[in-house]
């Protein structure tokens, strides 16, 4: 499957993996663990869906607060994931982009990142992006200070591109979190303008294809109307400024 225009933006903010390790007595690693199975089952999931750009919420730069156990434990797992994964990726026609700051990440995610990139740039039926040490907050102050003398919307959509390292990518059409928790989190704020939102109780380990799928089409039911109003192609249509007529 190429990738094409009309192909949806799904954002992901996986939420829950603690709370499904401490439920089985398990330490909150156990719970990242479980997480990456969910996160092969959503890739995989996702070009049969028509999601053409896929982003997950790995690790937000708030996350650094978290006991360094953890923390060494998500970064050990990105690492495993990126190299582990590179083959069928490949094979599946993923391209990876890691959004985020990569100077404060240790030096062997920051290798597995640029490898994994490299090798899977020809990707062509999903483009996944990986959140790692990322905040939109961040990003959006970082782009402010490189957009110079033309603040429009398209120059300003490409300078947080490259402030988060990554090419530019389209506005997301559903994000959905999971874990019970509703709100953004710092999450690609600018890009979720008119997102719709889906919030879900179920933690992220036991997240399936299908609860995907039903997210999906819960999607193509809402009337997305973009400021404009419904089914009269007014949300398509040039601004309309009311003159004064005679
Ligand atoms: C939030 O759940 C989840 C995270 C901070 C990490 C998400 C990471 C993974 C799913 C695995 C690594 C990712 C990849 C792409 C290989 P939480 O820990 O805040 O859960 P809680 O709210 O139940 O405590």
């Amino acid at each position: 499957m190429k990738h094409q225009s009309h192909l949806l933006h799904a954002a992901l903010i996986m939420d829950g993996n603690g709370r499904w390790a401490t439920a089985r007595g398990l330490a909150r690693p156990a719970g990242h663990r479980a997480g990456v199975e969910t996160v092969r089952r959503i890739v995989e999931a996702a070009p049969k869906l028509g999601i053409g750009t896929l982003t997950l919420y790995a690790f937000s730069s708030d996350n650094w607060k978290r006991p360094w156990t953890e923390v060494a434990a998500l970064m050990d797992l990105l690492r495993r994931y990126l190299f582990t994964e590179l083959p069928k990726l490949k094979r599946e026609g993923v391209r990876l982009h890691i959004i985020g700051r990569r100077d404060r990440l240790p030096g062997a995610v920051r290798a597995a990142i640029a490898r994994a990139e490299w090798e899977t740039r020809g990707g062509e039926t999903l483009t996944l992006r990986i959140a790692v040490d990322y905040s939109a907050r961040d990003a959006l102050c970082r782009a402010a200070g490189q957009l110079g003398a033309d603040p429009t919307r398209p120059a300003f959509t490409d300078a947080l591109a490259e402030a988060m390292h990554s090419p530019t990518a389209p506005d997301v059409d559903l994000l959905i979190r999971t874990g019970g928790e509703q709100r953004l989190s710092d999450f690609l704020l600018w890009e979720c303008a008119y997102a719709e939102l889906v919030f879900t109780s179920t933690l992220w380990p036991d997240l399936t294809a299908a609860d995907l799928g039903d997210a999906v089409a819960d999607f193509r039911r809402r009337d997305r109307r973009f400021g404009g109003l419904s089914g009269d192609g007014s949300t398509l249509s040039q601004p309309i400024i009311q003159t004064q007529s005679t």
